[in-house]
């Protein structure tokens, strides 16, 4: 069934430097059901996230955000579409040379639809929800790795997206710095906002989100719940798992 409120792959491929990343990847994110896609290191769970974007174009394949194909089109096309979606990026991406509320205010000030004063209350509005508004005035270099990601955070958010991806949100920081973006991740998904994130941290996952896809060797390993997840037979997911079952250290 093809609805408006998802985002969808159909068959993706998607190779680069002769080697495959994704082979006939079928993935569907449906809006207010939260998703994590799981896989180790290297195995294409930032591409996966630049293919839905359209920052990447696929080999073959379907690519659609709502009722729209987006493969092969050009991005000034499918702007509306796009602009349901926000990216927190794996290392934050901010522009050093800006400042927390020029990054935050940023893409609504290039956008030129509203006054400053309008941007500059959507930038501390932003920034007061993720906690960070005493850094309006600072630089990137000036922040600690938790606040960066939170920084990031209001910049996704200043768009009023309907979808908010965030990659490898809590690598780097320590066990209060994920704990305080899991609860940011769950406040958002109150707020109505469908998250999908990718990561290799299972406790992250498992604590914000309801279906999980596992990437494994270009293709769909598994996808369901935590629970099918945790008894699933397949050799790879239980190979992923393992750390978490209290077993590794035996
Ligand atoms: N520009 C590129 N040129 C060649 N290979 C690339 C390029 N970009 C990515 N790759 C390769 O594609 C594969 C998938 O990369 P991707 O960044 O999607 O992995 P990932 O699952 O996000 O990994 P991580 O968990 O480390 O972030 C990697 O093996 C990477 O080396
Ligand atoms: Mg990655």
């Amino acid at each position: 069934m093809i609805t408006s409120n998802s985002i969808r792959m159909e068959k993706v491929c998607y190779s680069i430097g002769g080697r495959t990343i994704l082979e006939d990847f079928d993935f569907r994110l449906d809006q207010g059901v939260n998703r994590t896609i799981l896989g180790v290191s290297g195995a294409g769970k930032t591409t996966i996230l630049k293919l839905l974007l359209g920052l990447l174009e696929p080999d073959s394949g379907k690519i659609f955000i709502g009722d729209l194909q987006i493969t092969g089109l050009a991005e000034s096309s499918f702007m509306q579409q796009r602009r349901r979606i926000a990216i927190v990026f794996q290392g934050g991406a901010l522009f050093d040379s800006m400042t927390v509320g020029e990054n935050v205010g940023y893409r609504l000030f290039e956008e030129g639809q509203l006054s400053l004063a309008e941007i500059t209350n959507i930038v501390l509005e932003k920034l007061t929800f993720v906690g960070v508004e005493a850094a309006l005035d600072l630089y990137p270099s000036e922040l600690s790795g938790g606040m960066k990601k939170r920084v990031a955070i209001a910049r996704a958010l200043a768009a009023d997206p309907d979808y908010i991806f965030f990659d490898e949100p809590t690598t780097g920081l320590d066990p209060i710095g994920v704990y305080n973006i899991c609860k940011l991740m769950l406040r958002l998904q109150v707020e109505g906002k469908t998250t999908l994130m990718v990561t290799h941290d299972l406790a992250t996952a498992f604590a914000t989100s309801q279906r999980f896809t596992f990437l494994h060797t270009a293709r769909m390993l598994f996808e369901g719940s935590e629970a099918e997840m945790k008894v699933c037979s397949i050799p790879e997911v239980r190979e992923f798992l393992k750390p978490t079952d209290g077993s590794l250290f035996i």
